[in-house]
């Protein structure tokens, strides 16, 4: 069980930490929590202790009651002599937020809290997330002093651009995503490095996203993978929902993430990307064009008019199959019924509709989640099917991965390989979908 140790510092942002520990724990994570003492003002720590199990120190001589153990591992039979057995602990460090001041504080070596002095003694992978107001975030101190971390190695996951805390403020400065900050740790966890970073080269990836990168330079340099810049890429994503009457509808539980992530990947390499997006919570990065529909005929009509100009089309989205034939106006009474039956009508194939139209020089690739033994042949028919260059196959009896989750495990199938892409990070997934695009656009 991965040991994650979470520092939180002050910020209005420190109750995105408990969010962080929910979804780490339920990804089968083992996670303690370090705060800071103005980290404390914001969120107290009965709720992080609540949620990850475990006592939550501040103080560098604070007795710790689990010894520096995580939740899951053998307490030891002496206490430790030192306050920061937890650090040492730990599989990965993780400051989330990472106000201002404490930014300073890691970039100058200083160690006047537990927070710090655990960033000093970590000889685990450290991972820095800031969060606070945009001016403070772009005030040259701050942006040095991140620079400065980024050239000791520490992994800086950047904030994102929109509404503030301040009311009325807009910029840059909004902590990451607690989705985004898991799949960071986990891809250093699997990987010792995260997507999206060039660790040797000098770049950066762009900064509007949480975008994660580890050494300085320049904006917007390609991270990984060719360089799709001019190349335009239409992305679907989420799950469509199709109106029962005003208010009900028949939907699945498509989260989004999947094409999130593969529009942020496309991003990353450099193309202009569309995202048709089927009511997907997640926020998508600011750099990317968003269509927002909601019904499978909507769309339909959105990739319509969007797919003749693109040269990669990539169909992550889960469509609905069949609408019910008359949505009732207003909201249907239950009255007296003991019974209700909706019929269901077909709805359009998008995908089979835009591959008819397919020019030569467009990529098109599917999506397949398929259950049950023959899953991978049924996915496999779909390469011819729908009429696309790839399918992208994932397996929905496995519980672990797929539809809601931050990780997935997929099978991409063209006509002359299955290249079997092992339990990642979604980040990590839509680069190696990536990958083959390129492959597939080399040899097409
Ligand atoms: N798709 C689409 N329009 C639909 C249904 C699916 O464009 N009405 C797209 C999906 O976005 C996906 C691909 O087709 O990229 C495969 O989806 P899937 O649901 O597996 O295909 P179906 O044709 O619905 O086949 P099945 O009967 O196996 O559900």
């Amino acid at each position: 069980m991965p040991r994650i140790l979470l520092g939180v510092s002050g910020g209005i942002a420190a109750y995105k930490a408990l969010e962080f520990i929910r979804l780490a724990s339920a990804a089968g994570h083992s996670v303690r929590v370090v705060q800071t003492p103005t980290g404390r003002r914001f969120v107290g720590e009965a709720s992080f202790a609540a949620l990850s199990g475990a006592p939550v120190l501040t103080d560098e001589f604070e007795h710790d009651p689990a010894r520096g153990a995580f939740p899951g591992q053998e307490l030891p039979a002496h206490q430790p002599l030192s306050h920061l057995q937890l650090v040492a602990n730990a599989d990965i460090y993780l400051i989330a937020p990472a106000s201002a001041n404490t930014l300073a504080k890691l970039a100058g070596g200083l160690a006047d809290n537990l927070l710090t002095s655990c960033a000093l003694a970590a000889t685990c992978p450290v991972v820095v997330a800031p969060a606070m107001n945009n001016h403070m975030y772009e005030h040259a101190a701050t942006q040095s002093n991140i620079d400065v971390l980024r050239a000791r190695g520490v992994h800086i996951v950047e904030p994102g651009i929109g509404r503030l805390a301040s009311l009325g403020e807009q910029g840059v400065g909004r902590l990451a995503e607690p989705e985004r900050l898991l799949s960071v740790c986990e891809e250093i966890l699997v990987t010792g490095s995260p997507s999206g970073s060039a660790p040797d080269s000098g770049a950066t990836s762009a900064s509007s996203s949480g975008a994660v990168s580890t050494t300085s330079g320049g904006a917007n340099a390609v991270p990984s993978g060719a360089d799709w810049s001019g190349l335009r890429v239409l992305v679907t994503a989420g799950g469509t929902r199709e109106p029962i009457d005003s208010v009900r509808f028949v939907g699945n539980s498509s989260s989004g993430r999947m094409g999130l992530a593969l529009a942020d990947a496309a991003r990353l390499r450099g193309a202009e990307v569309t995202l048709v997006a089927a009511n997907v919570g997640l926020q998508p990065p600011a750099a990317i064009a968003v269509r927002r529909v909601s019904t499978a005929a909507e769309l339909q009509a959105t990739c319509e008019q969007e797919f003749r100009t693109c040269d990669v089309l990539l169909m992550a989205a889960a469509v609905a199959d069949f609408r019910p034939a008359s949505p009732v106006d207003g909201k249907i009474k239950k009255g007296g019924r003991r019974r209700l039956t909706i019929e269901l009508e077909p709805t359009a194939d998008v995908l089979c509709g835009l591959s008819s139209q397919r020019e030569p020089g467009q990529t098109l690739v599917a999506f397949a989640a398929e259950h049950g033994s023959d899953a991978l042949e049924h996915a496999r028919a779909k390469l011819s099917a729908k009429g696309v260059d790839a399918v992208v196959f994932n397996d929905i009896s496995r519980a672990d991965i797929g539809f809601e989750s931050v990780v997935n495990e997929v099978t991409i199938l063209t006509s002359d390989r299955a290249e079997q892409v092992p339990r990642a990070p979604k980040e990590s997934i839509a680069s190696a979908i990536l990958d083959v695009v390129d492959r597939l656009r080399e040899t097409a």
